[in-house]
């Protein structure tokens, strides 16, 4: 999490890099700050808050230089307020610091440098970085070998860039497992945590690898490894979109954009990888493993939050049409289970759009060391799963801005349904059902527009069921994972109590909470477990709850059970997730809006979750 951007020009700093915190805010927002270096001074100014408290503060106090270091905060050592925001410094003012990442032993260090004398001001483990490059930076010790010297004594997890007073011209950027990107303009370099940050000045972008350290100054770049002195040539890629997708355009939230694109966004997953007259996935991105995948046994689908409940669909289309056994498990317990592994049958597939997310990223090492094939479905390209992984398939929907994810959800149910049929057809998938699959992924954009062009209805049930406290979301078999989502999607931006729940689970317990002030959401599609979910939705029903519905179009025999209906098109049982997460991401949308929440950013939450 955290959000860091640098500047090195000729312009002024202080404006490109308030407009790197503004696009990066996604990434975390409880404080921000920043610092410029101004002559043979560095100034600094910090807020705990959003960026837009930061842009009011530099108002009062502008702050003039061409280079500098920004920060957007989500608080993990000492608690959001302007002493344990970034920039850090040390106590003699001479170095500046911003860090994404946690510094894990920082207890020891932080204690043998107060017993050397120095004194700390905030409660972060970023500040003894600070402390620790001003102690070894001297006249023969440029600033990159001081930092190196502490990248060497810190165990954890960083980008970082740091600036002194001794070197004005000069920034110093490092990274281990959290992502920083290097903006090559004409006569000047933007670095940040994501390209959103860099994309406004220029195109030209290099990936810092983990172990990697960078200096800039207005002439130039090295990069070099921590442990090495030889400098890289590193390639210099192309950002292939274009700012106004990372934009809210006429929409009022990120999160809306989002919702509504997913018909253009599920095109772009699809696109050039259907062979709907063959039945037929081409996926160029598993090609160089492709006889590796015949032989494979089973799969483990490891993920994260929402690209979890992407995995346990995911579980239920490879089980049933490609006859792949399969198994999901969170990405934070996948590391310290002892799962019994072959790497000889067995493959690991990771699911994560920011392809940054720690525990996933740990995953991925996990399996390598236990010798196994390891893919990824990633959404931002060249992110650092993208890269640890073997093989893969980007999900190529553009930036994801809005901390709840939506358009990156449906993609990832997308892509799953191309590897069924990828897979599928590599054993016994028939013509027929190939065929059928991906006829229907094909009609998939047309029935979402659908969808959404009823969003009106949504948003007056949304009015309707506002003072309402608690939420069940019910589904059965492929809508299973689906209440799971539809339930994070509300807790997550609206803060209404929901949860998720196999339809046939709620006699087992969460039957006891249910009562008139307790309403019952159920997805229940016509597919193959229709009728045992109607039962289960008369059970609830007697027992006085109100009845939410997401049901296929036409059928009426719903509109006499439950008290709202929301309808989605018909499609293929294995596809309908990718329909009936469409109207629960607008219902939590409007009742967060209703209740006046910042759905973009909401409390306590972060789009890219760097720590374990
Ligand atoms: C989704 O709405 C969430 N905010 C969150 O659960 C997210 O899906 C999770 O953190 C995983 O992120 P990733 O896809 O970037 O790995």
């Amino acid at each position: 999490m955290c959000g860091i951007v640098g500047y090195i020009g000729n312009r002024e700093a202080s404006g490109i890099l308030l407009d790197g915190l503004h696009r990066l805010e996604y990434r975390g927002y409880d404080s921000a700050g920043l610092a410029v270096v101004d002559g043979k001074q560095i100034k600094r100014v910090r807020v705990q808050g959003k960026v837009a408290a930061l842009a009011s503060k530099l108002k009062q106090e502008p702050l003039s230089g061409s280079s500098g270091i920004a920060h957007t905060r989500w608080a993990t050592h000492g608690a959001p307020s302007e002493a344990n925001a970034h920039p850090h410094c040390d106590d003699k003012g001479r170095v500046y610091v911003v860090h994404n990442g946690i510094v894990e032993n920082y207890a020891p260090l932080k204690q043998e440098l107060q017993q050397e004398g120095h004194v700390f001001s905030s409660e972060t483990d970023t500040e003894v970085i600070a402390h620790l490059i001003s102690k070894f930076l001297d006249e023969n010790t440029p600033l990159e070998l001081a930092v190196k010297k502490v990248l060497k004594l810190i165990k954890g997890t960083y980008a970082l860039l740091v600036i002194a007073v001794a070197e004005p011209g000069k920034i110093v950027a490092a990274r281990q497992s959290s992502p920083l990107r290097l903006g090559v303009g004409q006569d000047e370099f933007i670095i940040a945590s994501d390209a959103s940050a860099i994309a406004n000045y220029t195109k030209q972008l290099i990936t810092l690898g983990d172990g990697e350290v960078a200096v800039i100054t207005r002439a130039g770049y090295t990069i070099s490894e921590l442990h090495g002195e030889v400098d890289l040539d590193k390639d210099i890629e192309e950002i292939d979109w274009n700012l106004d997708e990372a934009g809210k355009g006429d929409f009022p939230h990120y999160m809306l954009k989002e919702i509504f694109e997913q018909p253009e966004a599920i095109k772009n997953s699809l696109r050039g990888r259907l062979l709907v007259e063959d039945g037929q996935a081409v996926l160029g991105g598993l090609r160089q493993v492709e006889d590796r995948l015949r032989k494979i046994k089973r799969l483990h689908l490891i993920a994260c939050g929402t690209a979890y409940h992407a995995a346990l669909v995911g579980e239920y289309m490879l089980e049933e049409y490609a006859n792949v056994p399969t198994e999901v498990c969170v990405a934070s317990e996948f590391r310290y289970r002892k799962a019994i592994l072959d790497p000889e049958t067995e493959a690991v597939l990771v699911i994560s759009q920011s392809g940054e997310t720690a525990d996933t990223l740990a995953a991925v090492k996990e399996a390598k060391e236990k010798g196994l094939l390891t893919l990824g479905i990633v959404n931002v390209v060249g992110s650092s799963i993208a890269q640890a992984t073997e093989a893969g398939i980007y999900n190529h929907v553009g930036p994801e801005i809005g901390v709840a994810s939506t358009k990156a959800f449906t993609s990832q149910l997308t892509v799953l349904a191309l590897l069924t049929l990828f897979l599928g057809r590599q054993r016994n998938m028939s013509l027929v059902i190939g065929k059928r699959i991906a006829e229907e992924l094909k009609a998939l954009p047309l029935k979402i527009e659908k969808i959404l062009a009823g969003s009106q209805l949504i948003s007056q049930l949304a009015k309707k069921y506002v003072r309402v406290n608690n939420f069940y979301y019910v589904g059965r078999k492929y809508n299973y994972p689906i209440a799971l989502e539809g339930a994070l999607k509300l807790k997550e931006i609206s803060y209404i109590h929901a949860e998720g729940a196999p339809a046939g689970e709620l006699k087992h317990g969460p039957l006891a909470m249910i009562d008139s002030n307790f309403p019952a959401l159920f997805i229940i599609p016509q597919d193959s477990v229709y009728e045992k979910n109607v039962s289960n939705l008369e059970e609830v029903r007697t027992r006085g709850a109100k009845l939410l519905a997401i049901a296929t179009a036409g059928d009426n025999r719903l509109a006499g059970l439950a008290d709202e209906v929301l309808y989605i098109p018909k499609t293929l049982e294995m596809l309908t997730p990718i329909l009936s997460v469409v109207p629960l991401q607008l219902l939590a949308y409007q009742l967060a809006i209703s209740l006046d929440r910042d759905v973009d950013k909401p409390r306590n939450l972060a789009k890219s979750v760097t720590v374990e």
